[in-house]
């Protein structure tokens, strides 16, 4: 299967944003509980990050856990807190050695304080990297940023162009994502960087979460690179 291998001149994108779906019904297949499947979710995500790093992407987001999310049962929300408290230090630094500053996009206020100051540690250590960047969507809806947003421009008093817009997001100074990816065969956006997404080239597949390998990344990167970005001209005028 050397078909989808990556080829020097494969366009790579500048940033990918990923939709982490499935990780429950990938266990529940298994007979497993859903924790299981956001644990194998959480070692599938580092391991992505690495490979879009080496790749030559310079910013991915991951979408970990929506505002909606939150209404889920506590028990599966305290785990995925036990996941942070127990992995985030030593898997995020895989990743944080390529030089990558991280964000962390949402309702930070809403998790758990031991949780929020593992995050905000992990933000301060890589706040001086420029240029590359991970986003990791926490209690994130993008109705929610964009309203966050509005009220910011309200409060300041100022008119808001596109570009000032942008600003007040959360993805502020970043390149809108080039490539949006789906995994667990949904095909929606959920709440997830509504603005920024405006002109990205979505990717959905049936793989669930846990399964996504670092060949199927690959092969999103190289259909991404076939597709021809109009963004509205004709195509004599690219
Ligand atoms: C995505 O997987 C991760 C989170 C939303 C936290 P799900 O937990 O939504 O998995 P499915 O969709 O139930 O399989
Ligand atoms: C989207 O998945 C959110 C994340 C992956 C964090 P959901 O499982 O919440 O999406 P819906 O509810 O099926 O749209
Ligand atoms: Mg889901």
């Amino acid at each position: 299967m050397q078909r989808n291998k990556i080829k020097p001149d494969t366009k790579i994108p500048r940033h990918i944003a990923i939709i982490m779906d499935g990780n429950g019904r990938w266990a529940k297949k298994r007979f497993m509980p859903r924790s299981f499947g956001h644990q194998k979710g959480m070692e599938r995500m580092i391991g992505l990050m690495e490979r879009a790093f080496r790749l030559g992407v310079s910013y991915v987001t991951v979408y970990a856990l929506s505002t909606e999310n939150l209404k889920r049962p506590q028990e599966e929300l305290e785990g995925l807190y036990n996941l942070i408290r127990k992995h985030f230090k030593e898997n995020m630094q895989r990743v944080l050695r390529y030089g990558v500053r991280l964000k962390v996009i949402g309702a930070v206020e809403l998790l758990p304080d031991d949780v929020q100051a593992i995050l905000r540690q992990a933000e301060a250590e890589t706040a001086h990297f420029e240029g590359k960047g991970v986003n990791i969507a926490l209690c994130y809806g993008a109705r929610a940023e964009i309203v966050r947003a509005v009220n910011c421009a309200v409060e300041k008093g100022e008119k808001v162009t596109e570009e000032s817009f942008s600003a007040l997001l959360y993805t502020q100074g970043q390149p809108d994502p080039d490539l949006i990816i789906r995994t667990g065969k949904e095909i929606r956006l959920s709440n997830f960087l509504l603005w920024q997404s405006a002109y990205a080239e979505l990717y959905f597949t049936d793989k669930m979460f846990p399964e996504f390998s670092d060949r199927d990344l690959e092969k999103s990167i190289v259909w991404f690179s076939g597709r021809t970005r109009r963004f509205g001209k004709t195509d004599e005028q690219l």
